[in-house]
């Protein structure tokens, strides 16, 4: 059902998995510590000190471990060997949200505010904005984004949301541009305006869904998925230390090919 699921939905829920509870537990205090250092605060606070963004901060080795601790283990390791071979992990992001995310610091424009506050800021991994006219070209192709909850969720209090099935839209809407250019050249292609025409299809065609996890379970997400986090409205009460979700977005050997086509 895994995969028939993430093939269909473009993501997929684990249940508790004791293994992933010890690491979680393992690797809690040091993502916890790094949160909270005044150089990587300095380093990683956007939006009104609402998010440490945290990228590639935790000091995991391509297993998982961090000094000596446990490797990252469980149904959804074995499950991403049986689609990607053996597991190379990157260093993990540690993103925090605060209340009262996204604040307006005025570091963003108002239009990209209000896109993050009202669409939570949905995006495709991998085709990150790039100058001052953010045109989109294809960088860091992902194999897929693993997220870990470190604390307790609220449903209302920034969760992750998906728009299901919107990976075959952003995938469809890709190949027609691509299919007819050597994959050589793709890095070089602006994908901009089929990029955002595919995405107001996903806002008009899927549903939007919150992923709720705890401590323990995880999820995964299809690495062509629309997605974004919610607003932490101020009524939603604190979480305390925020709310912590460990990301892995392992690029292996980053073949776009695999990235567009894939075998899911
Ligand atoms: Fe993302």
């Amino acid at each position: 059902m895994g995969l028939v699921s993430l093939s269909e939905r473009g993501w997929i829920k684990f249940d508790h998995d004791p293994n992933i509870l010890d690491w979680v537990h393992y690797i809690q205090p040091t993502a916890a510590g790094i949160a909270e250092d005044p150089e990587q605060k300095a380093l990683w606070l956007r939006h009104g000190d609402t998010w440490f963004v945290g990228v590639n901060s935790l000091p995991n080795d391509p297993t998982g471990s961090v000094a000596e601790g446990p490797q990252l283990k469980g149904a959804v390791v074995d499950f991403l060997i049986k689609l990607h071979g053996s597991i190379a992990l990157d260093r993990a992001q540690i993103s925090v949200i605060y209340p009262g995310y996204p604040a307006f610091d005025g570091t963003e424009s108002e239009v990209a505010h209000r896109y993050r506050k009202n669409c939570c800021g949905a995006h495709v991994d991998g085709l990150r904005p790039e100058g001052l006219n953010r045109r989109r070209f294809i960088h860091e192709p992902h194999q897929y984004v693993l997220g870990l909850p470190t604390v307790g969720s609220n449903v209302h209090a920034s969760p992750m949301v998906v728009w299901e099935g919107s990976h075959h839209i952003i995938r469809a809407a890709f190949k027609s541009v691509l299919d007819d250019i050597p994959v050589a050249q793709w890095n070089s292609i602006d994908l901009t305006e089929i990029y955002h025409e595919a995405r107001r299809k996903c806002f008009d065609q899927c549903k939007q869904i919150s992923i709720s996890a705890k401590p323990g379970e995880c999820y995964l997400l299809h690495r062509l998925a629309l997605h974004g986090i919610a607003p932490w409205p101020e009524a939603v009460a604190p979480i305390d230390h925020g709310r912590m979700v460990i990301y892995f977005r392992p690029e292996g050997d980053g073949n776009l090919i695999n990235w567009l086509n894939g075998s899911y």
